[in-house]
């Protein structure tokens, strides 16, 4: 089968959002339904037991308190199995130029060993920051492959051509596209 051992895990925040005002699907939902969609395999939610404020103000102070401690925030939903898992597409936001903490949860609760890494990263300038390279750093048994970065409101206001951008990442990368 086409794609096989890959899982989407993606972090989205709805709510009050940067530039896009108050939205019900968090940017990287909606990109993480796209990349399933069209390759056809499963999806992890990376989510909190505490979850985020929809106010981003106070969003922003919870993650960066987060950032700032180097927390690991404990997850809601029990750990993806990964016994026949290679490849993770992984769909965060670029929170101060890193990843939510809650990724991090995540990657130190696997095996990473041989995990190919695909990042994902929504943001509103930043692009995908330093989060390669703290994937690389933070996961040196994983190989963390070449990323892609798409503005929030880009998915918001044209999801077509957001899906099209994403189309050519995944071809690029080598996955097929079967939906
Ligand atoms: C706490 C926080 C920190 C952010 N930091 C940045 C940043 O440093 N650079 C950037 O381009 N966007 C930043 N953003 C904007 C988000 O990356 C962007 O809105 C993203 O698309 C959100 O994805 P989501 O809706 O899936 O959570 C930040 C947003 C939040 C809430």
């Amino acid at each position: 089968m086409a794609n096989r051992g890959t899982l989407v895990a993606f972090f989205s925040h709805s709510g009050e959002n940067y530039k896009v005002g108050t939205i019900e699907k968090g940017n990287g939902r909606i990109a993480a339904s796209i990349i399933s969609a069209l390759l056809q395999v499963p999806e992890y939610e990376i989510c909190t037991v505490s979850g985020y404020p929809d106010d981003y103000d106070e969003c922003s102070r919870i993650a960066k308190q987060e950032r700032d401690e180097n927390l690991r925030p404990q997850l809601r939903f029990p750990f993806p199995d990964m016994a026949d898992i290679n490849s993770m597409i992984l769909v965060y936001p670029n929170w101060w130029g890193d990843l939510p903490m809650a990724v991090y949860t995540l990657l130190d609760s696997i095996e990473t060993d041989g995990l190919k890494i695909y990042p994902v990263c929504t943001h509103e300038e930043s692009g995908l920051g330093m989060t390669e390279r703290m994937l690389m750093q933070s996961y040196p048994g994983a190989s963390v492959m070449k990323g892609f970065a798409i503005r929030g409101t880009l998915i918001q206001q044209d999801e077509e051509e957001a899906r099209r951008q994403i189309k050519s990442y995944l071809e690029k990368s080598g996955f097929a596209i079967v939906g």
